[in-house]
């Protein structure tokens, strides 16, 4: 780790640097990133095991994408959508929705995962509007659930560390629970238990008043803040339900589960039943290359909003050549590269080694996820299931251990440990088998390194 002021000059980099957490340790300079691996400023390699914060879907320096981005600034890098169209926007609109498939023929691009919760939830209710349901606004979503840091998707996100900060300042939706697989309440097995998340599903759109919910917004596959959660098959068909008898919008946040990431383009796709009226996507679609969100819609509701007057909606960034250009870059590349099926496959044996590494941890509580979206929970004991007490700062040991060895994992403590905490396990869609082996290797070494200081004279408490 640097000085303050080794290499940054007089100032050195907290003045510059807008830090996080002033006691966490300060991180290396990244230097350059090739395929799944960064290099820091000293020449340390790292593998990046969970692609960023699960966006880097095509590894670094993919050549298609620099071209691609090279040969659009050069052409036309920004013109406005209130003076032109763009056959970089008509490009990307059609390879996404071609992928997405039938119901989800139109594509509006902004900037990322945010700035897409609130442009579905803003389609939604505008769309309700000129169907003659003004009275439709509530967007129920699930506890906890993670959809964007912008003020809207705050309203939706069941996260209580952030409703108890930012709650007030905002109009906070019904949350219903997360259909959790792994620590369920007594008597309850995972299918009982989403059954029963269904139905509270229901019970608060009954008692909200059908006639005030808009749209239930809900993660296929978890991200964050349900660690790659998978509900059991038949909740899909349950919500879509649910939706379609209270004609409640039924929106799909695929900003992490989505661009292939899961072994489908979209997770809805595993779930056909399921049908959402409205998707989200984001991150694998720029790949880290380029801000980038879409919102996916039917046709049908796109034109009720054209011939309403348009959709009241924009960003200075929306649509832009650029982003769409890497957009449709990113996209080609992981089609024809055949990286959705490699997700699938290296998805499969990142299970099956995970699973092996499993055997000797006491701490690896559970693992689960879809195809690369996949994530493993750190408990203090695995027949209890009982999470490891706030002081152990277990999640922030093992990211440290893990960089100590190479290894980058994205990870969340949700609800202060009240939900678990738990480990992204989702590499770039290029990985290989070897690369996956590699993986579960230093995972397996950096849970033994934390149970060992867990066990030996590092007292619990102490900050590393
Ligand atoms: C499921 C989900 N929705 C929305 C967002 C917000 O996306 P962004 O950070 O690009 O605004 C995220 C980000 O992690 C996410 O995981």
């Amino acid at each position: 780790m640097h000085s303050s002021t080794d290499r940054y000059g007089p100032y050195g980099g907290p003045v510059q640097l807008f830090y996080l957490n002033k006691s966490a340790p300060r991180r290396p300079r990244v230097e350059r990133g090739e395929g799944i691996y960064l290099w820091d400023t000293q020449g340390r390699r790292y593998i990046d095991a969970s692609s960023g914060p699960v966006a880097v879907n095509l590894g670094h320096a993919n050549a298609r994408v620099i071209e691609a981005s090279g040969r659009q600034i050069r052409k036309v890098a920004y013109a406005s959508r209130m003076f032109f169209e763009n056959d970089a926007n008509a490009e990307l609109a059609e390879i996404v929705t071609r992928l997405a498939g039938p119901g989800l023929e139109r594509a509006f691009f902004v900037s990322g995962g945010s700035e897409a919760t609130e442009s579905a939830m803003k389609l939604a209710r505008q769309y309700a509007i000129t169907q003659g349901q003004a009275s439709r606004w509530k967007v129920l979503s699930r506890n906890p659930s993670y959809h964007g840091g912008t003020m809207g998707a705050v309203a939706i996100s069941g996260d209580l560390v952030s409703e108890a900060a930012f709650g007030p300042m905002t109009r906070l939706m019904p949350k219903v629970p997360a259909p959790f697989t792994y620590r369920l309440p007594v008597g309850h097995t995972p299918e009982t238990y989403a059954e029963h998340c269904a139905n509270a599903l229901e019970a608060t759109i009954v008692r909200e008043g059908p006639e005030t919910v808009l749209a239930f917004f809900m993660e296929p596959v978890g991200g964050l803040a349900t660690g790659a959660l998978v509900a059991p098959d038949r909740y899909h068909a349950r919500v879509r339900e649910i939706c379609s008898r209270h004609s409640v919008l039924l929106i799909f946040d695929e900003v992490m589960s989505g661009a292939g990431r899961t072994g489908a383009f979209l997770a809805a796709q595993h779930w056909p039943e399921a049908r959402p009226d409205i998707v989200t996507l984001a991150k694998g679609i720029g790949a880290g290359y380029t801000p980038l969100g879409a919102v996916l819609a039917s046709r049908a509701m796109v034109d009720a909003l054209a011939e309403a007057g348009g959709f009241m909606h924009g960003f200075t960034y929306a649509s832009n050549p650029l982003s769409c250009a890497i957009g449709h870059a990113v996209v080609s590349e992981t089609v024809d590269r055949g990286l959705i099926p490699n997700a699938a496959a290296m998805g499969t044996r990142l299970r099956e080694r995970l699973e092996e590494v499993q055997k000797s941890s006491g701490v690896m509580g559970d693992i689960r996820g879809k195809g690369l979206l996949m994530a493993i929970e750190i408990v203090a004991d695995r027949d209890s299931k009982a999470i490891l007490p706030a002081r152990t700062m277990a999640i922030q040991r093992i990211i440290e251990l893990g960089m100590e060895r190479g290894l980058l994992l994205y990870s969340r403590r949700t609800a202060n440990g009240l939900f678990g905490e738990w480990l992204m396990v989702a590499p770039p869609l290029i990985v290989d088998a070897q690369q996956v082996d590699t993986i579960a290797a230093l995972i397996g070494d950096t849970l033994a390194a934390f149970e060992k200081q867990l066990k030996g004279p590092v007292a619990v408490g102490t900050s590393l």
